[in-house]
């Protein structure tokens, strides 16, 4: 079967940009339709956390399917499996955060908070940050202020305003419903908000009656090496997001609350046919308990620190191509001084036999399963000098140095 001629034919994906055929994976391993084996830097948009085809997550996958796949009258009936993840993300969620929903995307659960918003504060003003990511749906792009994606679909859900970091004060007003934040920006160049800056937009939101929605759907589990990035802040937000590695590679995600916010929440007010499907669930108490009781956060905060030294090893060795490295945990970025460099730079690290994310504006990002190891993150780094030599060969005389 030709692949790649038949998905180029019959499917409609956003950007089919790499003529890869990817056949299986294992830990942080992928291997191609050629048998090469490839290390996988990206884990499917920082989302197999656990690694490809975790033990922990097939078992749990064929324990439940072999029980039950989707409840009768889903929703109104009770689950094991959903209460068995309630209970583990009892133990990792803020304090304060305490009822919790479920979704099938992280862009669905910030649609929904982003409705909630309006219902509890009566309210329609939604402030969001330049450069910022929370989703495809109408309302997520609404506020998704990352190269112009909020533009390509007008109108927009009416109510929405992209601010600058330290516009926040001058902006939130009575009639804010929500501000919605990512305390790292993911899709627009791994930007971490500072913790001060967190706790005053806490502060101002609570001054005006407005709400914060923290979106942790790119962060959460454990990806910043704590296991919420706003965990160091001490900010208890009014709703948190999280999908992607929530359930390991599974479409699933949830968003939380405090019990006052809930209260103001009615039945019928969200669901959906899949919310808090066993399967899903299962898995996500697997993977939740598996990053808990193996404390992965230290490990990815601890080789997060090693990753980060030896990329600004690299910035000093390639200053021509790289201009900076920033990150938190399992989350780094490397800038490049051109745009037109990522394509050929992600290119080069896949001849090299290592998959990297290209990011919008100069950035190449890396978010590793957060089981990877100091031996596999040499490789990787090899795998990244090499390609980089690679680039400066093809990008001689266009350089701009730093
Ligand atoms: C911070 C953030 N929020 C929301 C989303 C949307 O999640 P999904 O693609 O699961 O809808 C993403 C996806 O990249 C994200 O990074």
């Amino acid at each position: 079967m030709d692949v790649m001629q038949i998905e180029d034919s019959l499917g409609l994906t956003v950007c089919r940009r790499q003529p890869l055929v990817i056949e299986r994976g294992e830990g942080a391993f992928v291997w191609d339709d050629r048998g090469n084996r490839l290390l996988d830097l990206t884990a499917g948009w920082g989302v197999t956390s656990l690694g490809h085809a975790h033990p922990v997550i097939l078992s749990a996958l064929a324990n439940q399917a072999a029980c039950i796949i989707q409840n009768p009258n889903s929703g109104f009936t009770y689950s094991p499996a959903r209460a068995r993840l309630l209970v583990e993300l009892q133990q990792v969620l803020p304090d304060g955060l305490d009822r919790i929903y479920f979704a099938n995307s992280g862009a669905e659960a910030n649609d929904a908070a982003l409705k909630f918003a309006r219902k509890i504060t009566g309210r329609q003003r939604v402030l969001a940050i330049h450069n910022s990511f929370h989703g495809r749906t109408l309302a997520t792009l609404s506020v998704s202020g990352s190269s112009g994606n909020s533009a390509r679909f007008l109108p927009n859900v009416p109510g929405n305003d992209f601010v600058s970091i330290d516009e926040f004060g001058a902006e939130i007003d009575g009639d804010t419903a929500a501000v919605i934040i990512e305390p790292v920006q993911g899709e627009g160049g791994v930007k971490a908000v500072p913790h001060d800056v967190l706790q005053t937009l806490k502060q101002q939101c609570r001054s005006h009656g407005a709400l914060l929605i923290i979106d942790e759907v790119q962060t959460g589990f454990c990806r910043t090496g704590d296991f919420f990035a706003i965990s160091e802040s001490g900010v208890t937000p009014d709703i948190m997001t999280m999908g992607k590695g929530i359930a390991g590679g599974l479409p699933f995600a949830a968003f939380a609350m405090t019990q006052e916010l809930a209260d103001a929440v009615q039945l019928g007010d969200h669901g959906g046919t899949y919310c808090g499907n066993p399967l899903m669930c299962a898995v996500s108490a697997a993977v939740v308990g598996c990053l808990r009781e193996q404390r992965v956060d230290n490990h990815v905060k601890a080789l997060g620190q090693v990753m980060l030294q030896d990329l600004r090893e690299l910035q000093r060795a390639f200053p021509d191509l790289i201009c900076e490295v920033r990150g938190r945990g399992f989350m780094v970025a490397l800038a490049l001084h051109e745009d037109a460099w990522v394509w050929p730079l992600t290119d080069a690290c896949q001849r090299q036999g290592v998959i990297v994310t290209p990011t919008r504006n100069a950035v190449v990002r890396l978010l590793p399963s957060l089981l990877l190891t100091a031996g596999e993150w040499q490789l990787g780094l090899s795998g990244i000098r090499a390609a980089l030599v690679e680039l400066r060969q093809q990008c001689a005389g266009q350089a701009r140095c730093a």
